[in-house]
């Protein structure tokens, strides 16, 4: 079965949607509080360790059922069903979408139950040192070298449970600069260094030159050919990954079926495991599991994934907001909004329908964000007083890793006072009133009063979850992974391809030919005299 072909513009709930924004534009935040004092009950969710709060959003409990209808027009449940069946909903590369395969502890798949054996047989074997480099020593380090998917995950999750990790030290290299490779390479042993390849295709350019410069560091260093126990390979292209020189042993497997972005729940997860050890992997995998059967089982309005989606949609269709902030407090999560943007952009980042014709309505939003609170310091003025609207994501954890109290009850108070700042803002009553008890002239007050406004109505989403840890982070990402899933469906886009990042990789290729050759060819003028400046032709 495939997707459904509806357009979401063409539904019910959709016009009904329309007309219910025109309803709601005199209400605000405040004026919707006030009037419905059950908003906590439906629009918010607790579900094992996470409280989900949505009622911050500029809707009341007619929009928000008109929304979970439009989910139903479009077949919400249907869709979930073909995705868990394995039906080839990737239409446009005719595969099944089954990265909660990876993760599925009743899989009949026999190949994915012995890919996690062999992740946890090798990971032990690297950190107790049984698996060891070319002069009988220990790895102290690994180095992961992959490029999106085969990079985002991993490094972003591994930073996320650096509380859990061992003594090796796990490094990225992904971009195809060699001085960031130098950079690296540079801090390490080559006796003691491991390399892990990441490349769903073996064909990238980025990783394969990464990976040939690593090959040749350690046989320069090393003075040998012998390097195989210095590198492993994770990839679908088992031949290209021979021909590269990798030990048989050493090469773990990827699937057509699992796309880069959503592949660390795999063999992808090596570095992962390897940095927390297999039993902390194993729990991420069972947090993301989790996810999964409530998405599954839960109804509309109490399924978290759903309605965070439906929240977004609303946002982004009907209030016209474009951006979405990714606001975590805690250091652990600074390299989320980056793992979310390919997640979410390179999904939904599409403007043509599933029935091939050109969209007339807003897709995947620009996703940006940082940690809270260094962002407060940094771009939440524009959000506070900027003019646009820019729903965020606050994502807290109710306790703190390392037990200090005094700093988390700091964090946590900004985490709800940020939200409640955005929601409730400032009038200018309030200010004049305020700069009249601290004696200020009325000059001094009409000059200034106005600048220290705040509009507020400003939404936010909080998902308050009991503690990081990593069944916590694998149901976060799960839960980011089924939004992404949900709003691709009711966009009725295609959201497991990616032939957006196709043109500029076949233009680089061409022109770095004519650049190495110095042969330029015939361009626009900017193009030409970009070549020329590069090769110092006037
Ligand atoms: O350029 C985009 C992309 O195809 C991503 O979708 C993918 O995660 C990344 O490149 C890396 O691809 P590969 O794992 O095949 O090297």
């Amino acid at each position: 079965m495939s997707l459904h072909k509806i357009n979401p513009t063409k539904t019910k709930a959709w016009k009904k949607l329309i007309e219910q924004k025109d309803n709601l534009s005199t209400e605000t935040l405040n004026s919707l509080f006030s009037k419905e004092s059950n908003r906590l009950n439906y629009l918010s969710i607790k579900w094992d360790c996470f409280d989900v709060d949505f009622s911050k959003n500029i809707l009341n409990e007619k929009t928000f059922n008109l929304l979970t209808e439009l989910a139903e027009e479009c077949k919400i449940s249907d869709s979930i069903k073909m995705l868990f069946n394995g039906d080839e909903i990737n239409e446009t590369e005719e595969r099944s979408v089954l990265h909660t395969e990876l993760r599925n502890f009743k899989t009949s798949n026999s190949s994915i139950m012995a890919d996690r054996e062999k992740i946890k047989s090798f990971s032990s074997k690297i950190i107790d040192g049984t698996i060891k480099g070319y002069t009988g020593k220990k790895f102290t380090d690994v180095v992961n070298i992959g490029i999106g998917g085969s990079d985002l995950g991993p490094k972003m999750a591994i930073e996320a449970l650096k509380f859990y990790k061992n003594s090796l030290n796990i490094h990225f290299i992904s971009n195809v600069d060699g001085d960031h490779t130098e950079e690296v390479l540079k801090t390490l042993n080559p006796e003691t260094t491991f390399f892990i390849v990441v490349s769903k295709t073996f064909t990238t350019q980025e990783t394969l030159t990464n990976a040939n410069l690593a090959k040749k560091w350690i046989e320069k260093k090393l003075d040998t050919k012998e390097i195989q126990n210095h590198f492993c390979a994770i990839s679908t292209n088992i031949d290209a990954v021979k021909d590269f020189g990798i030990n048989e042993n050493y090469i773990f497997k990827m699937y057509d079926f699992v796309g880069g972005r959503f592949s660390m729940w795999g063999s992808v997860g090596l570095s992962i495991s390897i940095s927390i050890g297999y039993d902390n992997f194993k729990k991420f995998l069972i947090g993301a599991e989790k996810m999964d059967k409530h998405f599954k089982e839960s109804p509309i309005e109490k399924n978290i994934p759903i309605c965070l989606a439906l929240i977004g949609i609303w946002n982004s269709n009907f209030l016209g907001s474009h951006t979405q902030g990714i606001i975590p407090y805690t250091e652990y999560l600074n390299l989320l909004p980056n793992y979310l943007q390919q997640s979410m952009m390179e999904s939904n980042g599409k403007n043509i329908d599933r029935s091939g014709e050109r969209i007339n309505y807003s897709t995947g939003n620009i996703i940006w964000g940082g940690t809270g609170t260094n962002t407060q310091h940094a771009f939440f003025q524009l959000i506070h007083q900027g003019d646009k609207l820019i729903p965020c994501d606050f994502i807290g954890f109710k306790k703190s890793l390392h037990g200090n109290k005094d700093s988390h009850n700091k964090l946590m108070s900004n985490y709800v006072g940020q939200m409640q700042a955005l929601m409730k803002g400032r009038s200018l009553n309030e200010i004049v009133s305020e700069m009249e008890s601290k004696n200020m002239d009325e000059e001094t007050i009409n000059k200034n009063a106005n600048f220290k406004v705040f509009d507020g109505n400003k939404p936010t989403t909080s998902i308050l979850i009991d503690q990081l840890n990593p069944e916590s982070l694998g149901m976060l990402i799960s839960m980011y992974e089924h939004i992404v899933f949900t709003k691709g469906v009711i966009w009725n886009i295609f959201s497991f391809d990616q032939w957006g990042v196709e043109l500029g990789k076949v233009l680089a290729s061409k022109l770095l030919t004519e650049i190495e050759s110095g042969e330029i060819g015939n361009h626009d003028h900017s193009t030409e005299s970009h070549l020329k400046k590069l090769k110092n032709i006037s």
